[in-house]
């Protein structure tokens, strides 16, 4: 059911200095800073030959990562994000195996303007599933 790998995404207490680290020390391709005010977010993205690295920063006062943040004030991978050819076929199979989408269960539109879900980390060895629609 899910297919590549679209992104991971790492929650960084220092944009500015993570961006250089994968720019000079790692040698990737990043993007300038870019402000998703609707998503409490400033994103550096790392573009790979295979996928994509996001550098995640709070944006504003009601950041949905502030929290990740404060628990995590080094930085940590806050999520990876499978692609899905049908978001609305692939929530009902993981609700009818017993797995939980946050929130309404209604896709909404990601910061790549496609519809995505999220699923509950504790069904998933710790870790927060991002589901996009491609
Ligand atoms: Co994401």
């Amino acid at each position: 059911m899910i297919g590549k790998v679209n992104h991971v995404a790492i929650v960084v207490p220092n944009l500015a200095a993570a961006a250089k680290r994968y720019s000079d020390v790692l040698g990737a391709a990043v993007s300038a800073p870019i402000d998703l005010p609707n998503h409490g977010v400033t994103t550096v993205f790392v573009e790979l030959p295979n996928t994509k690295i996001e550098l995640l920063h709070p944006l504003g006062d009601n950041s949905p990562i502030a929290a990740f943040l404060g628990k995590n004030p080094s930085g940590g991978m806050h999520h990876v994000c499978y692609e899905v050819e049908d978001i609305r076929l692939a929530r009902d199979r993981l609700r009818a195996s017993g797995a939980r989408v946050l929130g309404s269960g209604e896709p909404t539109i990601g910061a790549h303007g496609k519809p995505v879900l999220f699923l509950h980390p504790k069904d998933f060895d710790g870790t927060l599933i991002e589901l996009e629609q491609i």
